[in-house]
């Protein structure tokens, strides 16, 4: 009997699917989080070297008092070629081989399930891992290697919002046609395609005729989290803060860098470097605004960046539901306190969505159909539970043709969806 994982290694929560005799089972991996299927894409080492995975490491993590090394969005690292490996407790660890820890958890814990080894995968992969073509293989091969790495012998990749169109066709009545455009918004990537589904087509060999079009862009969940730091909360860091060079009598700003560095939480730890921890301390020493710099100093050294940016994604899930939050978060000396409307958050985000506007747009040009010949909007991803990323397809589509459903698990069950097209 040919069994075969689907594997959605997510930015922010990894899944698994499970094919065997023709059906497709999705698979609880972390018992310990309260949507079990749903695993957190996360890493923590302690000072021991013990290693963690999904919500264990977080309750490690929060248990050590950050004592460890977090990590988060390991996935958007794929493709940066500039980031090979990082020394964790004086282990040095490649990129790959975190990845491979992840994803040989998820590999134990499938095999637990059904009961024996299990070397065959479908890896689902966002539709751009970078704009680059040579960034792009190289995350895709990097992905490929960690899989190797966790065990798998026959390893297949299959692009993400595909799989999303394959999970939505088999809610459709045999014979049933439709042409959809996918949107699966997620932490890292928002992914598109418009692709022909039928009811009843589960088996058929090849699928590639009927995806017309196919694209993406690297703003999604993590973006927003980033641009709420940047601008409601960075101020507390610096970010208007201005200092005296040795021996001049100007100001000049914080460097923007760290600033930046700042807003991707899963970058902090970058800020440790030497050369920039003397920096921040010369800064300190003439600045206008000292209680930030210590700030600044603190989250750096303290390693407390996912408890903000969880306190900051917490405002902004709440907004989509209602049109008016606080970002509430306290640490030490640091209490935040900052109100983010609905409207606030959609204009400071402008950008944002305008190049997901943008990618909408050409993904459907690129279909050669036009809007009205696109018969649903399947959406799927966490980040489809913005209101905005709806009201964006309903302008073009109508409200009629949106579907929303299965946030989280479409991908997943769509990538085991997918194994007899590799067959
Ligand atoms: N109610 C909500 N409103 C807005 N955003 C949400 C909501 N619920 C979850 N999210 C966001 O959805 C994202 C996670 O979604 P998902 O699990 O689909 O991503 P992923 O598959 O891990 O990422 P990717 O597909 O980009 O690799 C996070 O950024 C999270 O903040
Ligand atoms: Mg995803």
């Amino acid at each position: 009997m040919q069994i075969v994982f689907g594997i959605d290694f997510g930015t922010t929560n990894s899944a698994l699917s499970v094919y065997r005799n023709g059906t497709v089972e999705v698979v609880a991996i972390d018992g310990s989080s309260h949507a079990g299927e749903l695993m957190r894409s996360v890493l923590y080492f302690n000072e021991e070297n013990e290693i963690y995975t999904g919500q264990e490491a977080i309750r490690q993590y929060v248990g050590d008092g950050a004592a460890g090394r977090f990590m988060q969005s390991i996935k958007t690292f794929l493709p940066n070629t500039s980031f090979d490996s990082t020394e964790i407790f004086g282990k040095r660890y490649t990129i790959d081989d975190l990845v491979a820890i992840i994803l040989r958890n998820i590999k134990a814990r499938g095999e637990a399930h059904v009961g024996c080894p299990v070397e065959n995968v479908v890896l689902g992969r966002p539709v751009v891992f970078s704009t680059d073509a040579a960034k792009d293989a190289v995350a895709e091969q990097r992905l490929e290697k960690a899989a190797r790495k966790a065990g798998f012998k026959n390893i297949w990749f299959q692009y993400e919002p595909v799989a999303a169109a394959l999970a939505f066709e088999e809610s459709l009545q045999a014979g049933q046609e439709r042409i959809v455009f996918i949107g699966d918004f997620g932490g890292g990537t928002s992914d598109f395609s418009v692709i022909r589904v039928k009811g009843g087509a589960f088996a058929r060999s090849d699928r590639r005729s009927d995806v017309l079009s196919l694209g993406g862009v690297y703003v999604a969940g993590d973006k927003f989290d980033s641009q709420i730091m940047w601008d409601k909360v960075a101020h507390h860091f610096g970010r208007y803060a201005r200092y005296k060079t040795m021996g001049k009598d100007t100001w000049v700003n914080v460097p923007k860098s760290i600033v930046y560095t700042l807003c991707q939480w899963h970058r902090i730890p970058l800020l440790r470097a030497r050369a920039t921890r003397e920096h921040i301390r010369v800064i300190k020493g003439t600045t206008d605004n000292r209680q930030a710099i210590e700030h600044l100093e603190n989250i750096i050294s303290d390693n407390y960046g996912f408890f903000l940016f969880q306190a900051i994604e917490k405002a902004k899930c709440e907004l989509s539901g209602r049109d008016q939050t606080q970002i509430s978060f306290i640490e030490r000396d640091l209490t935040i306190n900052e109100e983010l409307g609905k409207g606030e958050f959609e204009t400071l985000n402008a950008d944002n969505f305008r190049q997901i506007a943008g990618c909408i747009d050409e993904v459907v040009a690129r279909s050669g159909l036009s809007p009205a010949q696109i018969d649903t909007v399947f959406l799927t991803g966490g980040t489809s539970r913005i209101p905005h990323i709806q009201a964006l397809f309903a302008e073009r589509f109508g409200w009629n043709k949106l579907e929303n459903r299965d946030a989280f698990t479409s991908v997943v069950h769509g990538l085991g969806s997918s194994v007899p097209l590799f067959m």
